[in-house]
């Protein structure tokens, strides 16, 4: 992972950035020779290093220093896509100690209900860009739908379609799986790619042409697809290969 170019910076500062400790713990550490230089132990916290060439350690593990974080979840039912919540378990809390050090955030929103695809990040300018109704980066989807999803809601879709409050959707890609006749109705499976992020946008859409979402899960973002051997409710950071993708 990247670092910050060629700059020093105090130890103190990279440290604590990393989690490895408060001001006052690392001044402690430091007294009690647990905190290394290129193999030396350091005198002073505050001491200008450069975290590009010089090899820090704590308690003998190497410290490697980095701002940025890109985590892939696979978000399961049942928790919020925000940092925090009164009633519910948030995306955030599926993540380890040692990565919400660096206070990612997720990029957009999935419905509780919703599964899949969630980028979570502190790349503010990147989210923005990721979000940004200009960009119009596509997000696909997989469903399942109560009720028989036809020719004419994949014309529709591809017109644009107008949903409850009037705003008339970008055009979008409906393709049918699978149809499957059950006692409570037939029900589609499907995939959407829309080119907008509006709130509840998917169930919205299939409302509109009097349908229901049953089931929800985003498989893609832009050109970055969920890792199908991501278990659900599990997370990794992001290949750089996948960076770029998402930087495209
Ligand atoms: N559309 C929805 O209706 N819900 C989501 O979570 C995402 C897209």
């Amino acid at each position: 992972m990247s670092g910050k170019g060629k700059q020093t910076l105090r130890l103190d500062k990279i440290l604590s950035h990393m989690g490895v400790g408060s001001r006052s713990e690392l001044k402690k550490m430091v007294k009690q020779g647990r905190i290394r230089v290129d193999g030396k132990p350091v005198k002073d916290s505050g001491v200008q290093v450069n975290p590009d060439v010089n090899v820090i350690e704590a308690d003998g593990e190497r410290i490697e220093y980095r701002e940025m974080i890109y985590l892939m979840l696979h978000k399961p039912p049942g928790v919020v896509s925000a940092t925090e919540d009164n009633r519910d378990k948030t995306v955030i809390d599926l993540l380890s100690k040692e990565d919400r050090v660096f206070k990612p955030f997720p990029v957009g929103r999935l419905d509780k209900d919703t599964e899949g695809l969630l980028i979570l990040t502190n790349d503010g300018p990147l989210a923005h860009d990721l979000l940004s109704p200009r960009k119009h980066v596509p997000k696909t989807y997989e469903a399942r739908v109560l009720g028989n999803v036809d020719e004419e809601d994949i014309e529709r879709f591809k017109a644009g379609i107008q949903l409850d409050d009037g705003y008339e959707t970008l055009p979008a890609e409906l393709t049918v799986f699978h149809r499957e006749e059950t006692e409570e109705g037939v029900f589609s499976s499907i995939s959407l790619i829309i080119h907008e992020g509006k709130f509840h946008q998917v169930k919205r859409m299939f409302q509109a042409v009097g349908k229901r979402v049953v089931y929800l899960k985003r498989v893609a973002m832009g050109e970055l697809e969920l890792d199908a051997d991501l278990t659900i409710g599990s997370y990794r950071e992001l290949t750089a290969e996948e960076l770029d993708l998402l930087r495209k």
